[in-house]
């Protein structure tokens, strides 16, 4: 049997309505998996249900070779992290922290000793008197963690926890808990809809659709080879343009960095219209009309285009995807 987390066809009815169906997944010890898909696809019932907070209709949950499918939710040495970080408003950071060992019956000394070797580890030393109020959002969520760490669980579960902080602070979390889950070496299951959190964070992404996974892989074979449109829709900012070919049944994806554009005619290039020009600083996005189709390029950083000009542009012949119109499905290379 496997050490890490495995889940074996897990289903979970809410009366008709089916929020999970059939998910396989196996996590490797100390592996980051970040579960990702649009808001209401299963992803925190599929969580909710590992961590036992949900009874799974179907299937079975397997933590470290044990079947955990049917154990109490506190019986099962995973913590969880949601987006809402819940302290107890009226007690001290360190209290906060050492709570889940006090729970346990854990003497004192050994209690304070932990509090301090994980509030270090957090950079949250000099805030250990201080209540939850007086801390910032992303000094509260580092004490949330803090919380979780103590314990040393054998899996981590992570609901959207960073979600409540505002952008700058969600990078800089996004490096704090990715460089963390690197030294604890625990098996941690991250769920977001935020496609670049899920591509820096996760040694491997399961990308979520309607309760069902689309594609279980690296966050580079997820980006470089989608298994369907969804995912090649989902993954990447701005999307992958995915065309209609008129003459078969295939649909065609190209990614904006694989759109190259001239000011000047090129034989065998397509001809089209600047529709609108973004500039980004580091890049610019150009987005083309050519009949029907609607391009989005990525260009270089200050090519600015009128609105309206004339512009030429073809795919990288080695960067196209192709899928089956019908099924979606990734069609071979
Ligand atoms: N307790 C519940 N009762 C009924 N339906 C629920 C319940 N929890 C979630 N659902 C439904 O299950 C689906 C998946 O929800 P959820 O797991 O919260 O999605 P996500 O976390 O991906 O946004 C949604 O359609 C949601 O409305
Ligand atoms: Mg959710």
């Amino acid at each position: 049997m496997s050490d890490g987390l495995e889940l074996d066809r897990i289903t979970k009815r809410f009366g008709t309505r089916e929020a999970v169906s059939g998910v396989s997944l196996a996590a490797k010890d100390g592996e980051f998996i970040v579960l990702l898909g649009p808001s209401g696809c299963g992803k925190s019932t599929l969580l909710r249900t590992i961590a036992g907070l949900e009874a799974p209709d179907e299937g079975v949950i397997r933590l470290a070779g044990r079947d955990i499918t049917h154990r109490e939710a506190r019986d099962r040495d995973i913590a969880m992290v949601f987006q809402s970080y819940a302290l107890y408003p009226h007690m001290s950071i360190a209290e906060n922290i050492g709570y889940p060992l006090k729970v346990r019956k854990r003497g004192q000394p050994e209690i304070a000793r932990e509090v301090e070797h994980v509030a270090a580890r957090l950079g949250l030393t000099s805030l250990l008197k201080n209540l939850p109020r007086q801390l910032s959002g992303g000094e509260r969520q580092r004490v949330a963690l803090a919380r979780a760490i103590i314990r040393r669980p054998k899996a981590f579960l992570m609901d959207e926890p960073l979600s409540n902080l505002d952008a700058r602070l969600r990078v800089e979390m996004r490096a704090e808990l990715k460089h963390l889950q690197h030294e604890l070496r625990i098996v941690t299951l991250y769920v977001t809809h935020d496609q670049a959190e899920a591509m820096t964070l996760a040694h491997r992404i399961a990308v979520m659709r309607d309760g069902r996974v689309q594609q279980y892989d690296t966050p580079s074979n997820v980006y470089h080879r989608p298994a369907n449109t969804f995912v090649a829709g989902f993954v990447g900012s701005p999307s992958m343009n995915l065309i209609e070919d008129p003459g078969s049944n295939v649909t065609l994806g190209i990614r904006p960095e694989d759109v190259e554009l001239s000011r000047t005619e090129q034989s065998g290039w397509t001809q089209a219209r600047v529709y609108v020009t973004e500039e980004m600083g580091n890049e610019t996005l150009v987005v083309l009309n050519a009949g029907a189709m609607r391009v989005t390029a990525r260009a270089g950083a200050g090519s600015l285009f009128d609105f309206d000009a004339p512009v030429w542009f073809r795919f990288r012949p080695d960067k196209i995807h192709r899928f089956d119109r019908g099924s979606s499905l990734r069609l071979p290379d």
